[in-house]
């Protein structure tokens, strides 16, 4: 392993694990790719812009020639995919880019890695594969029952990963992580949201009663964890990265509010998402037996998230304008009228 393509590298925790590898491994040439969509930031990598060992390359997973291209230049031995669309309630206003970029990007990354001699392709998913956990823990080997395009999409892109190493022996690692949260988070996600929301004074569009059930994980926690899975994985197998620490929404909605002194009457109880799973839970006991631990609890974390956003208004307010206000209106302002 020597020079690393880290595919959606701009955003949340893959600049997370870029800032990691740059530090971490100065021997390795960390090269992002990445299209720079409303999600993509090249401010999360100003950390490590300077760095010897890290460049920047702007292309989309999707476009095979810009692919091979830089899988060339920059003599790609090793993939990394955390490109993807990430936000549920964008799939399901508009499904079409998760089709482009989780299922189609995917499969051409993998192509074209394997038409390069890729010697490891580690593939970023997530525990929605696994669909909604009403009892239990999901352990690797469950079935898979996606409800939302979202996690249709990324459960196509990581069974054309298997695909690719059961038919053409390619060397793939899969991650499957918990919903993370963390600095750097574009605030269309819950911590990041409500948490700036907060701030300024305004309503929490809370989804139905908020008792659905999420298992939180710090972005380092998650970045370390798909370092472990590149380096030690078994091939051909996905591993859980998942945080133990399961919440109601509400519960972390009311801890953001305590951290900022703001009011629980800014809370409001909004139309619920569609086909919104009740409750994600795994279990983490394969990675772990890699040697993978997290290393935050959930009250230290989110103090420390909850203060990032605080300190760093520079980051997220220049985000909250334009193509953002939209999204904003079309996902909010009808949801927020019904209950008033
Ligand atoms: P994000 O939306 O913050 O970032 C996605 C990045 O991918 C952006 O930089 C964007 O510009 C880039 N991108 C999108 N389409 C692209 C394309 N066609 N070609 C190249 N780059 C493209 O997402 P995130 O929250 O950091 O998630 C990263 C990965 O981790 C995703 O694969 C996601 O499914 C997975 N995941 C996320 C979570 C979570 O809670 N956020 C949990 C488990 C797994
Ligand atoms: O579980 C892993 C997944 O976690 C990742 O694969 C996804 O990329 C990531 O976006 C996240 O998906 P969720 O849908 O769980 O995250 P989100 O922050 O959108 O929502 C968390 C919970 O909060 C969910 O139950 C919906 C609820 N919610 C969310 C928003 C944005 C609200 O009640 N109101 C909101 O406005």
């Amino acid at each position: 392993m020597k020079n690393i393509l880290v595919t959606g590298g701009a955003g949340f925790i893959g600049s997370a694990f870029l800032r990691h590898m740059v530090a971490a491994y100065p021997e390795y040439n960390i090269i992002c790719y990445d299209k720079l969509t409303y999600a993509g930031n090249v401010d999360n990598l100003l950390p490590v812009s300077d760095e010897e060992n890290y460049r920047f390359e702007r292309g989309d997973i999707a476009d095979r020639r810009a692919v091979q291209r830089a899988l060339e230049h920059y003599a790609i031995d090793t993939i990394v995919n955390f490109a993807a669309e990430s936000h549920v309630d964008r799939s399901i206003i508009e499904p079409d880019a998760f089709i482009h970029t989780d299922v189609v990007g995917a499969y051409i990354l993998l192509d074209e890695g394997r038409k390069h001699g890729i010697e490891r392709f580690c593939q970023v998913s997530t525990d929605e594969v696994y669909g909604d956990i009403e009892v239990g823990f999901s352990v690797e080997d469950d079935r898979f029952l996606p409800n939302s395009p979202y996690a249709a999409s990324k459960a196509g892109g990581e069974l054309m990963a298997r695909a690719y190493h059961v038919t053409y022996g390619m060397d793939i690692v899969i991650t499957r992580g918990s919903n993370t949260y963390g600095p750097y988070q574009y605030p269309e996600k819950l911590v990041p949201l409500f948490t700036t929301e907060a701030m300024d004074d305004r309503p929490l569009p809370l989804y139905g009663d908020g008792k659905q059930i999420r298992d939180w994980l710090y972005v380092d926690d998650h970045a370390r964890g798909v370092d472990c899975i590149l380096h030690f994985g078994k091939t051909g197998e996905a591993y859980n990265l998942a945080g133990e620490n399961q919440r109601h929404n509400i519960d972390v909605t009311r801890r953001i509010l305590e951290l900022l002194g703001k009011p629980a009457s800014l809370i409001r109880h909004v139309p619920d998402r569609e086909g919104h799973d009740r409750r994600y839970a795994m279990t983490a006991e394969k990675a772990r037996a890699l040697g993978w631990q997290r290393q935050y609890d959930f009250e230290d974390g989110l103090a420390a998230t909850v203060g990032w956003y605080q300190e760093n208004e520079w980051w997220w307010r220049k985000i909250k304008t334009g193509e953002y206000l939209e999204y904003y209106k079309r996902q909010y302002t009808e949801r927020l009228a019904s209950i008033r």
